[in-house]
């Protein structure tokens, strides 16, 4: 190596003893006590997020990920590093998932920074994995692959297919509303989840992947080639290769982050009728590089960007159906006229380069089009009024079209607990044709914003056959969830949001059509009720304390202050 070229590979990042000689000589002593060769130590070096845990089953087929990805790294000529990093499953995790999101891109960022690695392949899969990952590669902004686990198979039980988590919730409801008994839930519980990889459906996670293989993470195959399929593991093999390609023809996320590509990913974001969590995320990776997700921009743009891909939990099929379908190229291509094709993905090539790729074959049952949308509008739509002055959200796509224009009595429910408390109480005054308000479930709560916003519909009101209400809160929806369900509301209820002074008996009118959410009370009793107003006790020490302090309201992604561009 010339004395003029950056340090690469074990050279790069020495530990600081004052003495960079010594630290290199030290590195490679300790290294070479792994078994590997001079010759080993002297190349460069693909880092490996291996984010396996015990506590993860959608990274249940971490291990050999991991072991495919290191052979092409050393086909293709470089030395392959795993390293742990924090590792988040959604239903594993107290009080959400959500409340560590920050915490793993952070230890993800660091460790990228830390460590001598020239490149690096991220492996992740479950919902909060990916969009963590994208976070800290954005801010490192180092050559990065994203290999996801990959979506699990539906399997039939009795005559049906089912597959987490859509049929979960579906069959929960059933449950609570009397129609399913005790023994066939119990049945069904080890039947909804039965091979490795995440969700079978288009929830967050797979959502991520479609969004991670637009702006360019991967290649478009790779957002939803079964994690079983023996595909998954070329792909990892290929993500390998690919790394060490970058080494020597850097493209690095700020040249795949771009105005125009996260217009890209919002688009399809719309028409796969996606997660309204990945909203979130895109926002939180997008703001990693400066670049705005504005939620009217995402309205404009939902009103151009047609439903075609027919998937649960908005339609019938699930991701195996998809990929088979045609996938991520098929759908692309059907909106190719919608799309920024100028942008690149880790190869460099162009957008319009990759879609004229492959085969041309498409099953229309899963993939429609254009002539034929699943719906001829996006999913996702954004409102604003005095009860949400910095927006919030609805994914019109997932909810009843004749609760959409509603004024009616609201029944409030104070936290996550209030809710737990009473909302099956027989004696819970409360109608279908009332609306559902949960407020201090937001991103500065003890409760962290989790997926809550699914409220249950009362067990009364459930047994009497009502399938949906609105529901209205500051927190969020499973992406695998359905219904008429208003979400982010922005500002939260503990910051002194107006969310905060709704109380039940109070009226609140919802318009999709006008885009509005309004809580009908005078400028005067706002302001009287603020004045009795106090917020919730915030947490003293560790990562709660940095949460509540840093994290920023939904509009801007939920991430830390500190880690954007501009601070807090
Ligand atoms: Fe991991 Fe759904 S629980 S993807």
């Amino acid at each position: 190596m010339s004395t003029n070229e950056p340090p690469r590979g074990l050279a790069r990042n020495a530990a600081n003893y004052g003495d960079l000689k010594f630290a290199l000589y030290l590195r490679r002593s300790f290294a070479k006590s792994m078994g590997y060769s001079s010759a080993m130590l002297a190349k460069p070096v693909v880092g490996i997020a291996d984010t396996s845990s015990d506590f993860n089953n959608c990274h249940r087929s971490v291990p050999e990920l991991v072991d495919a990805v290191k052979r092409g790294v050393l086909a293709a000529g470089a030395l392959p590093l795993g390293f742990p990093t924090v590792s988040l499953c959604e239903p594993s995790l107290f009080p959400t998932s959500m409340h560590y999101r920050n915490l793993m891109a952070l230890d993800t960022e660091a460790m990228l920074q830390a460590q001598p690695m020239d490149s690096v392949v991220l492996i992740g899969g479950c919902d909060k994995t990916v969009p963590a990952q994208l976070m800290a590669a954005a801010s490192n902004d180092m050559p990065a692959v994203m290999l996801v686990t990959g979506p699990m198979l539906a399997q039939r039980f009795e005559g049906e297919r089912l597959a987490a988590c859509t049929d979960c919730r579906r069959y929960w409801a059933r449950y609570r509303a009397g129609e399913v008994s005790d023994e066939k839930i119990d049945a069904i519980e080890g039947k909804l989840a039965t091979s490795a990889g995440t969700c079978g459906v288009m929830g967050t996670a797979s959502t991520m992947a479609c969004i991670a293989a637009t702006l360019g993470f991967m290649p478009l195959d790779a957002a939803s080639t079964p994690a079983v399929h023996s595909d998954r593991l070329r792909i990892a093999e290929e993500a390998g290769a690919l790394a060490v390609r970058l080494i020597h023809h850097p493209v690095k996320p700020s040249q795949l982050i771009t105005q125009k590509s996260v217009e890209n990913a919002l688009r399809v974001l719309l028409a796969i009728g996606g997660s309204t969590n990945a909203l979130i995320h895109l926002t939180a990776v997008a703001g990693r590089v400066g670049v705005k997700v504005d939620l009217r921009d995402l309205d404009r743009l939902s009103e151009t960007t047609p439903v075609l891909v027919d998937l649960k939990p908005t339609g019938e099929g699930y991701m195996e159906d998809f990929h088979a379908a045609g996938g991520m190229r098929m759908l692309l291509r059907e909106m190719r006229d919608l799309l920024h094709l100028d942008c690149i993905d880790l190869y460099g090539r162009t957008l319009a380069e990759q879609l004229d790729e492959g085969s041309d074959f498409v099953d229309r049952q899963y993939i429609h089009a254009r002539s034929n949308p699943v719906s001829p509008v996006g999913g996702l739509v954004s409102l604003f009024g005095n009860l949400a002055p910095d927006g919030a959200i609805l994914k019109r796509s997932a909810a009843t079209p004749s609760l959409f224009e509603k004024e009616a009595r609201i029944v409030v429910f104070d936290g996550l607990a209030d809710l737990a408390n009473r909302v099956d109480d027989p004696d819970l005054d409360i109608s279908a044709d009332d609306i559902m308000v949960l407020k201090n479930a937001g991103p500065t709560t003890p409760a962290g914003m989790p997926e809550a916003g699914y409220l249950p519909i009362p067990k009364k009101l459930a047994r009497q056959g009502v399938k949906d209400m609105v529901r209205i809160s500051d927190c969020r929806m499973s992406g695998t969830a359905f219904g008429t369900i208003v979400l982010h509301i922005s500002p939260e209820a503990a910051v002194g949001g107006p969310l905060a002074f709704a109380e039940t008996g109070d009226r609140i009118r919802l318009s999709v059509k006008n885009r509005s959410i309004d809580l009908l009370i005078s400028e005067a009793e706002f302001a009287r009720r603020r004045t009795g107003w106090a917020p919730l006790v915030a947490p003293v020490r560790g990562w709660d304390k940095l949460m509540h302090d840093q994290v920023l309201q939904a509009q801007d992604g939920c991430d830390l202050g500190f880690l954007r561009p501009e601070g807090k």
